[in-house]
């Protein structure tokens, strides 16, 4: 099975100051850092890349929090910004969402395996709730490089809905559950019409596992090259604990953390 294709870096130890925090949407904040004086790889990160972040809390909360890279408004020689998308459902990030300007944070990355989107023809990029924070990214950068392609996004409801969309370079099909904003349905219902009227050359989705794996059946029965984005629980984030493994079709170890966390759909195991 073929091994995803996005670059890998092993990211390295900064520590980033918050420039700006502003809630966007329901339990969601976007967080602006800056990076001063770092050791910043050569080249800035790629849509579904991640970083670990450090929550705080001392001995109590050791493990970093993964969070994908949800944009690179800077990227320079030892100096950076860098965009996050979080959404408040524990300890740790409800200790992101309350940083205030000018707090220091220690942040390691970029890490693992980003999408692949060279080559040509059209796109499909499905996003489901908070699988909009690398896609959203990887919009951008398609927006970037004239890559043709169509956004489908579903969320809750409005509350849910992430209003910088529409800063996108192409019209997005938007569903909610209750149909309070675009129309009424899940994302892969979007997926499905977008599939049956037009030939994409790959499609590309992050968001809840149901959702992704119906986006990936119908790609897959359509011939058409699908990337998945994986949520694992993390540690170490580098490949060393192996606590982020999940089995993969052909009875492989999948590693999220170094060889995701996008992973070509057909060398996933779904529904576990
Ligand atoms: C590669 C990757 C990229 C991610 N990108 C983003 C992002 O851009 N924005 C964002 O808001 N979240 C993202 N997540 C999910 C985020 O890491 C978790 O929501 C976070 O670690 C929860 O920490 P907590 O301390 O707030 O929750 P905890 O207090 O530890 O747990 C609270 C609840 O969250 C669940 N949870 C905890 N960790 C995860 C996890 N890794 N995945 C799913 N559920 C979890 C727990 O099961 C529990 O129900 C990403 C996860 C991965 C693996
Ligand atoms: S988080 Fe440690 S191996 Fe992936």
């Amino acid at each position: 099975m073929k091994r995803p294709a996005g670059e890998s870096f092993s990211g390295v130890l900064d520590t980033a100051t918050l420039l700006r925090r502003g809630e966007v949407a329901r339990d969601t904040h976007i967080l602006d850092f800056e990076i001063t004086g770092g050791h910043l790889p050569a080249a800035p990160p790629l849509p579904g890349q991640f970083y670990l972040l450090d929550c705080g809390g001392g001995r109590e909360h050791l493990l970093r929090r993964p969070m994908s890279v949800h944009g690179v408004p800077r990227w320079g020689e030892g100096d950076a910004m860098l965009r996050f998308m979080v959404q408040e459902v524990g300890w740790g990030t409800r200790r992101l969402c309350s940083l205030e300007p000018g707090a220091r944070v220690s942040l390691l990355g970029p890490l693992g395996r980003g999408f692949s989107y060279g080559g040509g023809g059209k796109r499909l990029i499905v996003a489901g709730g908070m699988g909009v924070a690398p896609l959203f990214f990887l919009g951008t950068e398609m927006d970037r490089s004239n890559v043709d392609y169509d956004f489908v996004a579903g969320f809750g409801s409005e509350a849910d809905y992430y209003p910088w969309l529409g800063d996108l370079g192409v019209t997005q099909e938007v569903y909610t559950q209750d149909g309070s904003v675009g129309k009424k349905g899940i994302a892969s219902d979007g997926a499905r019409d977008a599939m049956e009227r037009n030939n994409y050359s790959a499609v590309y989705t992050c968001g809840p596992e149901a959702m992704m794996e119906v986006v990936a059946s119908l790609a897959e029965k359509k011939g058409v090259p699908c990337e998945v984005s994986l949520v694992s629980r993390m540690s170490c984030g580098i490949g060393a604990c192996r606590g982020c493994v999940r089995p993969g079709r052909d009875g492989e170890n999948l590693c999220v953390c170094t060889e995701g966390p996008v992973f070509d759909s057909r060398m996933v195991v779904w529904g576990r």
